[in-house]
């Protein structure tokens, strides 16, 4: 299932970061892709708010991945923009990240592809015509979708 959307604003970045929330599963991978600015760490910002995450989210750049657990699902979010080798990934554990109980949320997720597992929810995000439009892609593994409410999916 691929659906895609124009974010308005980021307040349309929180609803839909909210909303994916709701929807994620223990084991889930999510895959988000795109440039920089585009707002990948602010809708895993959103994701964290909608798991119910109280902890301050700040950015994994030079430790790999941060660690949540105050919300409904242990939340892992991962940025790989500085990983040269996937050996380093290894070190820190990420399979046992990957096939765990928690969701992993993985900024630059392309630049790991190879790695990521067959049911990665892959989210992409590119900007708009206006400087506070973004859009945003989901690729389901499966028959999952979202129905966002005052949100317009495109096509
Ligand atoms: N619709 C929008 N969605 C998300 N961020 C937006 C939006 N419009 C403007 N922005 C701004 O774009 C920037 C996104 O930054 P960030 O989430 O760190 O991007 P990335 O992690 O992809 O590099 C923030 O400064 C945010 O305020
Ligand atoms: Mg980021």
């Amino acid at each position: 299932m691929k659906q895609e959307w124009l974010l308005k604003d980021e307040a349309d970045t929180q609803r839909l970061g909210r909303e994916l929330a709701k929807a994620l599963q223990p084991g889930d991978v999510v895959a988000l892709t795109g440039d920089l600015g585009t707002g990948k760490t602010a809708l895993t910002k959103a994701v964290a708010a909608g798991l119910g995450v109280t902890d301050m989210i700040t950015s994994p750049t030079f430790t790999i991945v941060c660690e949540y657990h105050s919300g409904r699902l242990p939340l892992y979010h991962f940025d790989v923009y500085r990983v040269s080798d996937p050996d380093e990934l290894f070190e820190i554990g990420f399979e046992e990240y990957v096939f765990g109980r928690g969701v992993c949320l993985i900024e630059w997720a392309d630049l790991v592809e190879e790695l990521l597992p067959a049911q990665t929810i892959r989210v992409t995000l590119s900007y708009g015509a206006e400087p506070q439009e973004r859009v945003i892609g989901i690729q389901w593994p499966g028959n999952r979708a979202l129905n966002i409410r005052n949100l317009q999916e495109r096509g």
